[in-house]
């Protein structure tokens, strides 16, 4: 295994040059942003990775938690706008539990996957009214909650509360497999989920989890991306497994291998189907028309078949009764709407 002292010191030092400043990572800027140009000799992103760097301040689990729901599948540049509306329209937690389930899945359209919403909500009554606005600070006490999985249990521990934990997701588990041992994360051996967590927590830098997490994040997104990774800018080539491989096969980058790879078999022996055809697209398409207003089954069908070319009235009705157990609509007889 590389020097992981080394390893650290160098991603800590591209961060600070190429990490990104979101708003969810905001931790003291919200008061001071206003004035800290003119105060401060230091620029405002500067200022921003020094409270990034300060595990003595914490950030609203709250906040936390919205921005990692909102991120688990959507991508960055979609949840931006919605975060910040989100955040102006429920401030705090106590604000979102007095909300009507409706209301919030209004708000929800465009991020697709609309459980995230409801599960937000669930949340936030949870917290507020049978909690006492109190999270629990524990992986196993977080994962009683609802919507909450392991990968959202440790963001919260490791963002709100400073925890020494490890966050992994499919991103994070690409750029630890390639750089440290120099494997796609698909490929063999696999590790089970645990043993995912076991090895992310061994190569945590002492007290800094969380920009650690942060930044590796940031790695994977800006330079370690899954098809074309720009092995050229990465800070840590010169260590990384992967490039070592590609090395001995005599590619000039680890990019360069990967690219030189056939596609994989199960992509051009299996034909698509169209997104158009899916139940997730018609599933998106019901609840996008629930959101202008309740109807009833016969003109949702209507409209199902007329604008989105949905043929069979057993499949609408299944989609109709799923969405209904999830909490997402209510259906009578006549009336459908939204949950
Ligand atoms: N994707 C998932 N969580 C994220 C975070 N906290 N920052 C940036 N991208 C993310």
């Amino acid at each position: 295994m590389q020097n992981i002292a080394q390893l650290h010191h160098r991603l800590f030092n591209w961060w600070h040059d190429a990490g990104r400043v979101l708003p969810w990572r905001e931790k003291e800027m919200g008061s001071t942003a206003g004035n800290a140009t003119l105060a401060s000799p230091l620029s405002l992103r500067d200022r921003a990775f020094q409270s990034y760097m300060a595990m003595e301040l914490r950030r609203d689990p709250y906040r936390v938690v919205v921005a990692e729901m909102m991120l688990q599948q959507t991508q960055v540049d979609r949840v931006l706008p919605k975060y910040l509306d989100w955040m102006a329209k429920w401030p705090q937690i106590g604000d979102l539990a007095k909300a009507e389930l409706s209301e919030v899945l209004i708000f929800w359209q465009g991020l697709g996957y609309n459980r995230r919403a409801r599960f937000l909500w669930l949340l936030a009554k949870e917290i507020s009214q049978k909690n006492n606005g109190i999270w629990p600070q524990t992986e196993e006490e977080l994962l009683e909650l609802p919507g909450i999985g392991r990968y959202t249990a440790r963001a919260i521990l490791s963002f709100a509360f400073g925890q020494h934990t490890a966050v992994v997701d499919t991103n994070v588990k690409r750029v630890l497999r390639r750089v440290i041992d120099g494997k796609e994360a698909a490929e063999q051996p696999t590790y089970s989920e645990r043993e995912w967590f076991v090895f992310a927590d061994q190569i945590l830098p002492p007290e800094q989890a969380d920009p650690w997490n942060q930044l590796v994040m940031d790695l994977g997104a800006l330079v370690c991306t899954a098809r074309g990774p720009q092995c050229e800018k990465c800070p840590v080539k010169e260590q990384c497994a992967a490039q070592q491989k590609a090395d001995q096969l005599g590619f000039s980058t680890y990019r360069e291998f990967l690219l030189s790879l056939p596609k994989a078999a199960k992509n051009s022996a299996k034909p698509k189907t169209r997104f158009e055809d899916t139940d997730r697209f018609f599933r998106g398409r019901i609840m996008d028309t629930l959101r202008q207003a309740a109807t009833t089954r016969q003109q949702l069908w209507q409209v199902m078949q007329d604008e989105y070319g949905l043929a069979d009235q057993v499949r609408f009705e299944t989609l109709l009764t799923k969405l209904a157990a999830e909490g997402l609509i209510q259906l009578s007889e006549e009336i459908v709407q939204l949950g």
